[in-house]
């Protein structure tokens, strides 16, 4: 069967990129990574695009006069390379209604937090001011308000009393890279459906047990 053809639009580092196209040069993967689009120039995900040898274009959002111009451009890229689907992956740009329209249950995002809770930026930093003892990350469809949208597969993450930031973003970050890729896997395969704005995932399996945070 043929390989959904999937661009990846990042801002920086890639990890998330980087753990998506380890799934995808999975013999049996049901997607490929056709493309990479940067909007910042020297994002570091853009060498971890050429060593998997895949074409990265960067298309640099302050070099066009507004949103609407910069999407085009992002439109007639992924047109010209007859992409499928998008997966956004630290793309640090807010995403006009007519282009996430056009993309519509076609474009997914991973935020770093249980969503609906903190969504937008510094997500860790307000996840330890609340005191809440479970954050993590959420993958879902984009939908025009930000950091919305059917939610495909969420991972809890405790939060440890001696956390920083740093810490526990990188705890957060080993729940993503197990996410996303097992997201656009299921998708890839036919086993998403929407139903009322909701995700069903027929014969998926969930843990049925809860979680203690802290244990005594
Ligand atoms: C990830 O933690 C991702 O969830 C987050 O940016 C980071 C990108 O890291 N995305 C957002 O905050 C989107 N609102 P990466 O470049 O190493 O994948």
């Amino acid at each position: 069967m043929a390989k959904l053809k999937t661009a990846v639009l990042i801002s920086g580092r890639g990890s998330n990129l980087q753990a998506l196209i380890d799934y995808c040069q999975s013999e049996n993967s049901g997607a490929q990574i056709s493309l990479v689009i940067s909007n910042v120039m020297g994002a570091a995900g853009i060498e971890r695009a050429a060593e998997a040898g895949i074409v990265s274009k960067v298309i640099e959002h302050n070099s066009f006069p507004n949103r609407d111009s910069f999407e085009s451009a992002l439109t007639e890229t992924l047109d010209s390379f007859g992409i499928e689907f998008i997966c956004l992956a630290g793309f640090m740009r807010i995403l006009t209604d007519a282009f996430v329209k056009r993309w519509h249950n076609k474009i997914i995002n991973i935020h770093p937090s249980l969503l609906p809770s903190f969504k937008g930026l510094k997500t860790h930093e307000r996840a330890l001011k609340k005191g809440v003892k479970f954050t993590g990350c959420t993958v879902h469809f984009v939908r025009e308000e930000m950091d919305t949208g059917p939610i495909i597969i969420q991972a809890a993450v405790p939060i440890l009393s001696d956390d920083n930031a740093e810490s526990l973003e990188n705890r957060v970050l080993l729940a993503e890279h197990r996410c996303y890729p097992l997201a656009l896997s299921l998708i890839a395969e036919n086993r998403v459906a929407i139903i009322n704005e909701k995700v069903s995932i027929p014969k998926s399996k969930a843990p049925g047990v809860f979680f203690l945070n802290p244990i005594e």
